[in-house]
């Protein structure tokens, strides 16, 4: 076995959703992708197919899935080492995709979670059939290259749950090893970044307008602005300490000072306790825009080159394919569809 082969498979994405992503996006995922791809063998994609499950607009759409690459790239993903696509680029997701779908329940798909979130929130004219099968399409997405491992944040855990089960129901029908049945790694400390003036809830643009995120792509004085707007927790003693129940704005500041530093937070904490809260959000504030600062021009550098960043792509949906087309074929078999002449006649 090369290499190459020898070491674990690991597969994820994220939507295009914004311009920018945003801090929570960093510490949960990406930060664990970066770190990963010394280990495993890693595809890291833009899932530009699971965006235009809702409402789009094309040329936007085209735009923030080059950003998105371009930020994967600042984040430190290396082409050299990583596999690093665009999901649209490789057809053979859709084509596993609709697979999926066809041993997928509908009883199960419609208790997902995300997609009664989804579902609820564009009602019914606006929730379409590509948004219910989702879930599938995803499943599709790590079953393509036989992932053995998917890093994902807390809220993708039911997602996971799911592929595993269509998984092995694709393996009990259609005769074991038709797919590899995936582990989530669910990234553990600083895997849920919350919301900087809604604690409570997860860091996205819905939960609180947007004022409680840091984007990495905007001003770095906006990220200052919201950190030092973040919401802290009232108690007499106004304690520095990691107490997710009680004080669950300081223990968010405290989880990102740690993931953006490095350091303890059991340290970060005993540094400012009892010295109040402004001293730990004018120290974080500042750390935040050191890392934002430099992160930008790396991805700005992409951005300005965008023949540079469309050959990356390029080169990584070619080596994507190479894994992708024979484990379709082989699903595609197991299915009993008739092999083309072309390919090497009937089965
Ligand atoms: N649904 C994931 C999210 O919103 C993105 C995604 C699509 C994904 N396909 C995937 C993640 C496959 C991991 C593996 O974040």
């Amino acid at each position: 076995m090369s290499e190459a082969t020898s070491r674990q498979r690991i597969l994820s994405g994220m939507q295009p959703t914004d311009g920018s992503l945003h801090l929570g996006n960093y510490i949960g995922a990406l930060r664990q992708w970066v770190a990963l791809q010394d280990d495993f063998e890693a595809l890291y994609f833009v899932a530009d197919l699971h965006s235009v499950t809702v409402k789009h607009d094309p040329a936007v759409l085209a735009e923030r899935t080059r950003r998105t690459a371009a930020q994967y790239l600042a984040a430190g993903v290396d082409p050299a080492k990583s596999i690093l696509f665009v999901q649209s680029h490789v057809p053979e997701h859709a084509q596993l995709g609709w697979l999926m779908q066809c041993v997928t329940g509908f009883g199960e798909a419609s208790r997902m979670t995300q997609f009664k979130d989804k579902s609820t929130k564009h009602g019914s004219d606006g929730t379409t059939v590509g948004l219910f099968s989702y879930p599938s399409l995803q499943a599709g997405d790590i079953c393509l290259y036989d992932a053995s491992l998917v890093p994902v944040g807390e809220d993708q855990r039911q997602h996971l749950e799911l592929t595993r089960n269509l998984a092995e129901r694709m393996n009990s029908r259609f005769g074991a090893g038709t797919v590899v049945v995936p582990d989530a790694h669910i990234v553990k400390g600083g895997a849920k970044i919350m919301d900087l003036t809604n604690p409570t809830a997860k860091m996205s643009k819905s939960s609180s307008g947007g004022k409680g995120v840091v984007w990495l792509m905007e001003d770095a004085k906006r990220a200052v602005k919201a950190i030092k707007g973040a919401v802290t927790d009232a108690d007499e003693t106004f304690g520095v300490r990691y107490d997710v129940e009680n004080k669950p704005g300081i223990s968010n500041l405290l989880v990102i000072f740690s993931a953006i530093t490095g350091r303890e937070i059991d340290d970060i904490a005993a540094e400012y306790d009892g010295r109040g809260y402004g001293y730990l959000k004018v120290d974080l504030a500042e750390a935040v825009a050191e890392f934002i600062r430099p992160f930008q021009e790396r991805a700005e550098i992409y951005l300005a080159d965008p023949a540079e960043l469309d050959r990356v792509l390029v080169d990584g949906a070619a080596r994507a394919r190479e894994i992708a087309a024979p484990v379709l074929a082989r699903v595609y078999d197991r299915f009993g569809l008739l092999r083309p002449a072309s390919a090497g006649g009937a089965r």
